[in-house]
């Protein structure tokens, strides 16, 4: 039994390891949920992001950090198998194929073991603890099991499928098994909660969608807009992506709305900047959808772009979240074309960065954003045609939907989403 009376536990730590430094941690469950420990005493118990290397518990950026060794086997069983080969294709409703392995599953069962005894270490009797995300479904079971006294909360990030798709999984009872062990569990969507409650009644379950750190989106200056601006040939319309070069987020979808509009003369004067963070690398879906976006980008400004003048401006690379502020500032036009995402805080990241109520957002329907942000130029990733009239949309948009939208975000902070659901537990 430990002294920590708030225990957060995630597959990953706030930071990652690299060398002999420390960086932010790639995605979305991080960039939600640091904000909220740092408001609240507590502890999270992760994973730094290593192979083989056990830390220390250490303090970071005003958060404690106990950290979870992975070894080689773990990274591939758990990490690259189960939780990412597995359940995220699965839960996102078969973009591609899951594959189902048993060797995969054993090492999920023994990973999230080792989350819950030390989980079980660092709790303080009576504690609260709040599990995070696909990765850790069976540690609310192990938990309880280790420590009857601790109430356990659980909140699932991505999607959770229909029934029909979820019970493709060889370890489905497993699954419903571990997550009974919790007291409440909570999602993005109501029908992410509704797919779940038709498999079972027995735990209590609520509708949380996630949201942002909204005061903190970084504020950018006049200059360092048009330095921006005029750096990719201050176009008439700038647009944007930020995403985890995943294939869940629909990059090529929007290259090639993009291609097409081109083609048909119907969109000139743009440029395009795509940020794609480096995620899951060595996963062959994740490298094929690279290929297939890089090469997306290099026909298109083969075809369209002049000599110092590309159409795209592509960074595969993750940058620091003052210089996204500058990018979200600086675009007429944020494409967010998810196939299937839980949230997607991208796009209340823009919606925040638009205190004047100008720029546009495309939303596909099938990201939980599309709930709240109904204001967004809506589109299906599915049918090109969709993508392209909602950017043809959004290149006049009505200020109107923008203000209406960034006053919602603004209300409806990461600091109101943790309280309801730490209430309602
Ligand atoms: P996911 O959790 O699937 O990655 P989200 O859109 O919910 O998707 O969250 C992504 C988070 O990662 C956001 O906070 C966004 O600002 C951040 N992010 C995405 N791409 C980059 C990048 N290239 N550099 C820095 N931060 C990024
Ligand atoms: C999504 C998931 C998170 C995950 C993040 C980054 O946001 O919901 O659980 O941490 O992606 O993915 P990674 O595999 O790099 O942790």
């Amino acid at each position: 039994m430990g002294d920590n009376e708030f225990v957060v536990v995630a597959n990953r730590l706030p930071v990652d390891k690299v060398g002999d430094h420390y960086e932010v941690s790639p995605g979305g469950l991080v960039a939600a949920l640091a904000p909220v420990l740092r408001a609240r005493e507590g502890c999270w118990v992760g994973w730094p992001g290593t192979i083989g290397e056990t830390l220390e518990p250490f303090e970071f950026g005003g958060i404690s950090l106990l950290p979870v060794a992975l070894d080689k086997d773990d990274f591939e069983g758990f990490y690259e198998g189960f939780s990412n080969s597995a359940l995220w294709p699965l839960y996102h409703d078969l973009i591609v194929q899951p594959e189902y392995n048993q060797a995969w599953w054993d090492r999920y069962v023994a990973v999230n073991r080792k989350f819950a005894e030390a989980t079980a270490k660092a709790a303080a009797k009576d504690a609260t603890v709040w599990v995070q995300d696909y990765q850790l479904q069976l540690v609310p079971g192990m938990l309880k099991a280790l420590r009857p006294d601790v109430t356990i909360g659980f909140f699932l990030h991505i999607p959770f499928p229909a029934p029909a798709l979820f019970q493709q999984l060889p370890w489905r009872d497993e699954i419903l098994e571990g997550l009974k062990g919790c007291d409440l569990i909570g999602f993005q969507r109501h029908t992410d909660e509704d797919n779940f409650r038709l498999l079972t009644e027995e735990i209590r379950s609520g509708t949380f969608p996630i949201s942002i750190d909204s005061g903190e989106i970084a504020a950018a200056t006049n200059e360092q807009v048009e330095a921006l601006r005029s750096a990719v040939g201050s176009p008439k319309h700038l647009l944007l992506g930020v995403d985890r070069l995943d294939y869940t987020k629909g990059i090529l979808q929007r290259l090639l709305a993009i291609e097409s509009l081109l083609e048909e003369g119907k969109l000139s004067d743009i440029a395009f900047v795509q940020i794609a963070t480096p995620s899951r690398e060595r996963i062959e879906h994740y490298r094929t959808t690279r290929k297939q976006v890089e090469e997306a980008i290099g026909r298109i400004n083969g075809r369209f772009g002049e000599v110092g003048r590309p159409i795209v401006h592509y960074v595969h690379r993750s940058v620091p979240k003052e210089h996204l502020g500058t990018f979200y500032a600086a675009a007429d036009i944020m494409l967010v074309t998810p196939f299937k995402d839980g949230m997607n805080l991208v796009a209340k990241e823009y919606v925040a960065a638009h205190p004047d109520a100008d720029g546009a957002l495309v939303l596909s329907e099938f990201a939980g954003a599309a709930v709240e942000l109904d204001q967004a130029y809506l589109c299906n990733p599915f049918d090109l045609e969709s993508v392209k009239e909602a950017i043809l949309e959004a290149t006049d948009p009505d200020p109107a939907r923008m203000r209406h939208m960034h006053d919602w975000v603004m209300e409806h902070d990461v600091a109101a989403w943790a309280k309801s659901f730490l209430e309602e537990l």
